[in-house]
């Protein structure tokens, strides 16, 4: 059988690095399939599109060809041929991927292309709608999160590191302006499936999450 793990949680849990430093223990590759919303956010901002529109950015999506290719420093998200990695993480682009990410047609897309790629490969997979439509029968389903406060905490300390001076409380405000948005919308919202161990982080350091999540793999899988 093929070793896939689905882990969701919302904006600033530690996500990507806790997937990818899971997924390295274990051998196995980490998809991060938000950056594939924020490939088409890109796409569709770069192209003009209306992103309120949402007929627009469903047909923009289809004629797009959004890939991911694995590196030794990880995951290189691809669209029409051209590595946009590097574009990806501006504040712009991240509101842009959590507002295409309500649409219907474009979630379609995403979810076909993700469930392709898992169904002949081991690998954790993050995301806000992987234990609910993505990978419904995973054998491992994990919810990160941690408080609003401490996630906003966390990211405004990555900001502040890159010499950006954002203040916290702007941070915070975004943040919840994301969560909302991810957790309100009509298809496939963020929560947590019954079947989801929830893991906050609020109390954890990142060594510590990682430990907690091989451990909670480690009891599923042997159980
Ligand atoms: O995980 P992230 O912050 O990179 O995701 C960016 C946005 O993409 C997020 O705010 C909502 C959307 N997204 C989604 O709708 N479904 C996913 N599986 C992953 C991300």
């Amino acid at each position: 059988m093929i070793l896939n793990i689905a882990m969701d949680g919302p904006v600033g849990a530690g996500k990507s690095s806790i997937a990818k430093a899971v997924a390295d223990r274990l051998g196995i590759l980490h998809l991060d399939t938000g950056a594939m919303y924020r490939a088409v956010g890109l796409s569709a901002i770069r192209a003009g599109v209306d992103l309120q529109d949402e007929n627009a950015v469903t047909e923009h999506t289809k004629k797009i060809d959004v890939s991911v290719a694995h590196s030794a420093t990880g995951q290189r998200t691809i669209v029409d041929g051209e590595d946009v990695t590097d574009f990806i993480r501006t504040p712009e682009v991240s509101m842009a991927a959590s507002t295409v990410g309500k649409y219907l047609g474009v979630r379609r897309e995403m979810v076909a292309i993700q469930q392709k790629l898992a169904a002949t490969t081991p690998m954790l997979v993050d995301g806000r709608d992987i234990c609910v439509r993505v990978l419904p029968n995973a054998p491992v389903k994990i919810f990160l999160t941690a408080s609003a406060e401490e996630r906003a905490r966390r990211r405004w300390l990555q900001m502040v590191e890159k010499g950006d001076t954002t203040p916290y409380e702007d941070v915070l405000r975004d943040l919840r302006a994301r969560d909302a948005q991810d957790m309100n919308r009509e298809v496939d919202p963020l929560r947590p499936t019954e079947d989801a161990k929830i893991v906050d982080t609020t109390n954890m350091n990142f060594e510590q999450t990682v430990e907690y999540i091989l451990k909670i793999v480690e009891e599923t899988i042997h159980e």
